[in-house]
């Protein structure tokens, strides 16, 4: 078995798929459900992250996501996912979905990017560490910064709303206090 380096280059483990989307796709307006992207994105991201770590990696998270445009019946969706930043156990996943329209030619739509963060694992479930990924080119040290932004705003708002909930938890204490001190 081949052991995992402590440092992987972006392209290495850069992976693109490419899906031609069909009738039991669709939603009640009849373009694909967005469901069905959002898998096939979480399946990108999956086998990205699992090549970049030597190993299983779960999903721990996925950003808001935002659709564009509607993709239609018979679309070409193109899903094209890179890791853009890594952690001690985590990395970022960016998959980055386009469309070549079915019935005519012209430049590809931009549908949706998505950011996933996944969690490389043991055989116990455990985070593991993972290779350091090293960016290549100007657009994936872009993505490294801008991945680097988002880190600190996903764990702003886990603590924040971590805070939010002891706060709450502490407030009936903090009334029975009060209430004793109007006695005394
Ligand atoms: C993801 C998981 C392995 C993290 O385990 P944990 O014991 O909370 O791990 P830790 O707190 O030690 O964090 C490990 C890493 O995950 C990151 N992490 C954990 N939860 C996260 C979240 N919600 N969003 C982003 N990153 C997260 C931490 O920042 C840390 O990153 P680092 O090692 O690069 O610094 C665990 O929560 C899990 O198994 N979740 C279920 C995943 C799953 O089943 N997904 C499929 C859904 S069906």
């Amino acid at each position: 078995m081949s052991s995992t380096p402590s440092s992987r280059p972006t392209s290495v483990t850069r992976l693109s798929l490419s899906h031609i989307t069909a009738q039991n796709e669709t939603n009640l307006l009849g373009t694909v459900h967005g469901g069905v992207i959002m898998t096939l994105v979480d399946s990108v991201a999956g086998v990205v992250a699992a090549r970049h770590s030597g190993g299983p990696a779960v999903t721990a998270s996925m950003d808001e996501m935002t659709f564009l445009v509607p993709v239609r019946v018979g679309d070409v969706v193109h899903f094209s996912g890179q890791v853009n930043w890594t952690g001690r156990s985590s990395m970022e996943v960016g998959v980055r979905i386009t469309a070549d329209r079915w019935d005519s030619v012209g430049p590809e739509v931009h549908v949706a990017s998505a950011y996933l963060v996944f969690v490389a694992v043991d055989s116990e479930g455990k985070p593991r560490e993972v290779p350091q990924v090293v960016p290549e080119t100007d657009e994936d040290r872009r993505r490294l910064r801008e991945a680097e932004i988002r880190r600190s705003h996903r764990l702003a708002r886990r603590a924040a709303i971590v805070a939010s909930r002891e706060e709450e938890a502490r407030e009936p204490e903090s009334a029975a206090e009060d209430a004793g001190g109007d006695v005394r």
